[in-house]
């Protein structure tokens, strides 16, 4: 049995939170619920409460309430907190941490998973403001639903519709199940971000890479009970929870890490390492002076994926990343062999999924080309988590 913390927001989806309350209730959880105030104009507290048979809470002010559980206690006494529906307001107070009621209070002060089913009109999801808001809340690591396409109550017709409270459900079951420690034990190696190849002190060879993926498959598998070891290139995110960072500059410091790392049962290599670096970065910074151009002469950099698959230490599991921008499956199965990694998530880089927080890719292995749905970089981590806890 788990215990979840239900915030409705206000709008007309609200109804469907009590369908959500039973159905919670079927599958033997327990839930308790927090109704704004918007949401109380579409469903009252006492149908909540006879729904859930618990207290409902509405109100920050309630010295009665506050006495017996404070708010803090309230937000943390939970296995999960889910939204639903999450409002376009209740998105964008999440994403910018303003606590000003009740929900958006328990919201900030939660040190559990958090899930949130949108609902409201089509234009509003699809507004700059609302996916920016969206967009940031996956990269803090909050579960959002993608919001059903249909006729909407407003008269309009697209994205918009709460999720149907079976798959809300469904959503909350697999946020709840990674807390399994089903890794523990095992060491994973990550490494992640770009590598930095000097020219001179002041200037270097760089690519486009953020870290975004790498830090969230490390968190992930920390998630699941491994020790995580992340080689991080220069990046500035911070260290997901539970993981051991190393940081690095160059290919061949990143190349050291891994090696002082070892043993490991996986490996996974997420860094997209520069290829090449120059011959002689100068020692000194190169004036532009009266001469031509410098010419750099590059040479090429230890492939460290192939390395350590073909090494004495190979953990069990040695898994690649391909970032393409054409032939994307053609590539990852020619590169599998070529590396000799055992699988190879492959990663259309052509469109904005370098820096983004969503990413689109296919699970090369030995028994075939696996292609997911495009998924936030988050759940692209936690799939890839449980595959890797599924192989070990
Ligand atoms: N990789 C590595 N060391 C390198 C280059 C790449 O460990 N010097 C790893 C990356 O971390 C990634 C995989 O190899 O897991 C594939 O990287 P990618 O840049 O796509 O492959 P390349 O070998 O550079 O192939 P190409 O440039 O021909 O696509």
């Amino acid at each position: 049995m788990k215990r979840i913390l239900l915030i409705v927001g206000g709008g007309i989806a609200a109804y469907k939170a009590c369908e959500l309350v039973r159905l919670i209730r079927k599958a033997g959880h327990s839930v308790t619920c927090v109704v704004t105030a918007g949401g109380q104009h579409f469903v009252t507290p006492m149908t909540l409460a006879a729904l859930s048979e618990n207290q409902v809470y509405t109100t920050l002010w309630d010295l009665k309430d506050e006495a017996e559980m404070g708010h803090i206690q309230l937000s943390r006494a939970a296995d999960l907190v889910a939204v639903a529906p999450a409002t376009a307001d209740l998105l964008a107070k999440m994403a910018a941490g303003i606590a000003d009621d009740l929900a958006t209070t328990l919201l900030l002060a939660t040190d559990k998973p958090v899930l949130a089913a949108p609902a409201m009109n089509v234009r509003m999801w699809q507004h700059a403001a609302t996916q920016r808001n969206v967009a940031t809340l996956r990269g803090d690591g909050v579960t959002v639903l993608e919001p059903d396409e249909g006729p909407m109550a407003c008269g309009e017709f697209g994205p918009g519709r709460l999720p149907e409270p079976e798959a809300i459900l469904r959503a909350i079951e697999a946020a709840l199940a990674p807390s399994s420690g089903r890794l523990k034990g095992k060491h994973v190696l990550v490494t992640a971000g770009p590598t930095h190849e000097p020219i001179d002190p002041v200037r270097y060879i760089a690519n486009r890479s953020s870290g975004k993926q790498g830090f969230a498959i490390a968190g992930a598998l920390a998630a699941l009970g491994a020790r995580v070891t992340l080689i991080a290139g220069p990046v500035a995110l911070p260290t997901p929870a539970g993981v051991e960072r190393i940081d690095v500059e160059t290919a061949r410091e990143m190349a050291a890490a891994v090696d002082a790392a070892l043993p490991a049962d996986a490996a996974v290599m997420v860094a997209a390492v520069a290829d090449w670096r120059t011959g002689d970065a100068a020692g000194q910074k190169i004036k532009k002076g009266d001469t031509a151009a410098p010419a750099l002469t590059l040479v090429e950099n230890p492939d460290i994926l192939a390395g350590l698959a073909h090494s004495a230490h190979r953990p069990r599991l040695v898994i690649g990343f391909a970032a393409e921008t054409e032939r994307v499956v053609e590539h990852a199965i020619a590169k599998r062999a070529r590396k000799g990694a055992d699988w190879i998530v492959a990663n259309d880089v052509s469109g904005d999924v370098m820096g983004g927080d969503a990413n689109l890719v296919h699970l090369v292995t030995e028994s075939g080309v696996e292609s997911w749905e495009r998924l936030a970089k988050a759940d692209v981590a936690r799939r890839l988590a449980e595959r890797i806890a599924d192989a070990l």
